[in-house]
Parts: structure tokens; sequence; C-alpha cells
């Protein structure tokens, strides 16, 4: 990443540089550097082990280290916070590379970059920052994010674990569910409600260190795909953390959670776009070697077709998540956008993936090639970071108000 920033600044271009819509045509110098970077990275690294990742449900921690070292798990941090200090096109070019080798790496990053610095980024003190943040630039450590709980998922709202003021103390009690990276995370922004009478409006957010007293990690969950990742729930049983660990002000946690999300979703439909693009890879090059009725599969149309209609769809979905994340490098509202490209990206990897065992057959099947894992890894897409439901939902709600003006 040294080499990166090097050559941001001998080409001359400043992050703003990219925040235009001629970004979607052709990448910046510097993006398309870090793009081929990021792609060697995985081609190298993360694709020939992705199998046995997934197979033994193996946390990916040399690769997270060297991601770290590449300034690829704090990507928008400012280099005063020990991060790379490049912008959210970068961000969404590293996820899809790196997810386009293994999803599961993809997910671990996903979760650090937008769901765990993310937040403290925007809403910490300069104090939480240099606690929260600087250590969990280098790979050696990971944060979670913890908003679902057992009894809410897509009704954020509707969180139930309380905080409660004891002294110079919260006292957190709640379990929250589903959470990515927890087994190896050594900190988690968690929402707690700090008046259930405000409904939504008394949520707030608190950094908690893990392991700490009073916090505790159910099972690692066993999962269809993205197996090399950990997810579990948090239980916090009179768990304490001081007063200034509280994250933005008091109440503020539901639009910290919202707000959150919707990067975080950037980060997801790039992630899918990588899974999408890793389908398309396995069956076009199946296609020219894979002979029947005397001649290459390529040849035949059945095939060209759906070939034709990934690429389509990949290329779609690519072109709505750079779009999301030059809206939010240019400080536009983005919402609607990333909902978007979250919505048609997820549903891209899992159609994608679904074609290319369509092409592979039988051999799509089995393990023997990648084609079945993707089918496994895209189905999340889906479902995390808000399902697609939820998108339709947050887009919808976006137009509406764009129509009431
Ligand atoms: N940014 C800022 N504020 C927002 C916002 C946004 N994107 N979305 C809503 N808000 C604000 C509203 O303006 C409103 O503010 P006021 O109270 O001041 O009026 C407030 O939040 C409540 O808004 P809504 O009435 O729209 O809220 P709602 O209760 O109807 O919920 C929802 C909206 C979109 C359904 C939301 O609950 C949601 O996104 N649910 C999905 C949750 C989700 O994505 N969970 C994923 C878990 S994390 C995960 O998956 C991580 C992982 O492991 C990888």
């Amino acid at each position: 990443m040294a080499a990166l920033l090097k050559a941001r600044k001998a080409v001359g271009l400043c992050v703003a540089g990219c925040r235009s819509i001629s970004a979607l045509a052709e990448l910046p110098e510097i993006h398309q550097i870090l793009r081929q970077t990021c792609r060697d990275y995985a081609d190298r690294e993360l694709t020939p082990i992705a199998a046995r990742l997934d197979k033994e449900h193996t946390y990916p921690s040399k690769q997270i280290g060297e991601l770290g070292a590449m300034g690829l798990m704090a990507v928008e941090v400012p280099e005063e916070w020990g991060g790379a200090g490049m912008d959210y096109l970068a961000y969404s070019l590293a996820m899809e590379e790196i997810s386009r080798g293994c999803a599961s790496t993809g997910v671990v990053v996903s979760v650090n970059n937008s769901l765990y610095l993310g937040p403290i980024l925007k809403f910490g003190s300069d104090a939480q920052k240099e606690q929260w943040i600087t250590p969990f630039t280098t790979g050696e450590k990971v944060g979670c994010f913890g908003l679902s709980e057992p009894g809410n998922g897509s009704d954020a709202g509707a969180a139930s674990t309380m905080a409660v003021q004891d002294g110079d103390e919260w006292v957190l009690n709640g379990t929250k569910a589903w959470i990515t990276n927890s087994w190896e995370a050594s900190a988690a922004v968690v929402f707690a409600t700090t008046d259930k009478k405000l409904k939504h409006k008394g949520i707030s957010a608190f950094l908690v260190p893990m392991p700490h007293p009073g916090v505790s990690l159910g099972k690692k969950e066993d999962k269809l795909g993205i197996r090399a990742s950990s997810t579990a729930n948090i239980i916090m049983e009179d768990c304490r953390i001081p007063l200034g660990n509280m994250l933005g002000p008091r109440g503020a946690g539901f639009k910290i959670a919202m707000q959150t999300l919707d990067s975080g979703r950037i980060g997801i439909a790039s992630q899918a776009v990588g899974i999408a693009q890793a389908s398309l890879d396995c069956a076009a090059d199946y296609a020219l070697k894979r002979t029947a009725f005397g001649a290459a599969i390529g040849k035949l149309q059945a095939i060209q077709f759906k070939l034709a209609d990934m690429a389509l769809a990949v290329e779609s979905a690519r072109l709505l998540t750079w779009k999301a994340s030059l809206l939010k490098d240019s400080h536009k509202p983005y919402s609607k956008e990333a909902a978007m490209a979250k919505l048609a990206a997820s549903e891209a990897a899992t159609f994608c993936a679904h074609q290319a065992i369509q092409v592979l057959g039988g051999m799509g099947y089995v393990s023997d090639m990648p084609a079945e894992r993707h089918y496994r890894d895209a189905r999340i897409t889906e479902i995390y970071e808000g399902t697609s439901e939820i998108q339709r939902l947050v887009i919808a709600g976006q137009i509406l108000k764009e129509y009431q003006r």
C-alpha cells in the first residue's frame, strides 16, 4: 500500500480527482493500479486456498495480516489514524477483487472496514479514534458490529439489549446475533437501548472491548457459505464499560446504525460483484475447454446466451456499485443508490453462480470446481446488511420522498 500511496502522489491524483461520473467509464490511474494489485494478490494468495478455507472453516489470519499490511483493512481511514487514506471507490474495487478470490475473506475485510471502523471514523472523538481505530488498521486486530438480536433482524429499531448507567460505567445486558468476525474480534460496536420508552430514539452505540468480563460468545454457526468467517452470538451479562465508551451522542444509535449500513451495503455489493465475476470466470473458462457435439461448448448458442446474460448482470451491478461509491465520495446522499447496488449485485451473484453451475453441469455440482462454493457464498449477500426485501423498502421510501417534493 505504501507503493500505492506513492503512486497516487506521483500520478498527482488527489482523492477528489475521481469524484466524477467519468470514473464509471474509465477508472483513474491510481484506482487501476489498486485494482490490479488486489487482483494479483487474490489470484496468487486467495483463489488457490479458498476451497480449503471453506471446507475446514479456517479463518484466514495470515491473509488478513497481509491485507492489513497493504492498507486494505482500513482503506478509508486517514493516514494519521493508520489507514490507507483512500476513498470508497478504492474500497469497493479492493472488496470486489478480494471477494473474487475468496468471499469469506471478503466479508472479514468488509465488516472491519465498513461496519466497525466506519462508524468510529464518522462519530468517534479523537481519543476514541486513537484507541479503537489505529490498532485495527493492520489486520492484527479486527472489529465487529452488534446490531441484530435473536428477536430482531430486519426491524433494527426493536433492539432489546439494555445499557444502564451505574456511576461512571455503562452496564450492558442482552444478546447480539449473527455477528460476523465475533470469534476473532478484539472489539465490537454494539447498539443498546438507553431509554426503552423512546423506541429507536432511545438506542445508543457503544464500544465494547473483546474479550471482556461479562461478554461471552455463542457457538460458531455452521453456515451454507462464507464458511471461513465466523458468525456467532455475542452475549452480554452485566458487561461494564466506561461512560466514555459511548459512540456519538446518547440516543443517536439508530441513525449511526442506518448510516453505517448505507456504506456497509456498498461493501457487500462489491463482495457480490466479486462472486458474480468469479462465477462468470469459471463458466467462460469451462465453456472454452469442455467439448460436446464435436466442439467447445462455448460454440453453442445455449451457452453463449448464458455467458452474455451473466456478463450483463455483472457489469450492471458493478456500475451501480461504483456510482454509489462515487456519490459517497462526493458527500452526496447515497442511501438509495447503495440499496440499489446491493440489491442488484446480490441478485447478480446468485444468478451468475446458478448459471455457472448450469454451464458446468455435473462438474458444477461437486466441490472439485469452485462453482458450487460461489453458489453457496452468493446466497448470504441477499440476506446480510439488509435483505433484498429491506433494500426494496429503502429504495421505494427514497423514491416516494423524491416524488413528494
Ligand atoms: N440514514 C440516516 N437516518 C435514517 C436512515 C438512514 N439511512 N434510515 C432511517 N433513518 C432515520 C429516519 O429518518 C427516522 O428518523 P426520525 O426518527 O428522526 O424521523 C428514523 O431513522 C427511523 O426511520 P424509519 O421509520 O424509516 O425506521 P424503520 O424502523 O421503519 O426501519 C429499516 C427502517 C430500513 C427497515 C431499517 O430498520 C433497516 O435498515 N433494517 C435492516 C437492518 C439491517 O440491515 N440489518 C443488518 C444487520 S448487520 C449485518 O448483517 C452485519 C453482518 O454480519 C455482515
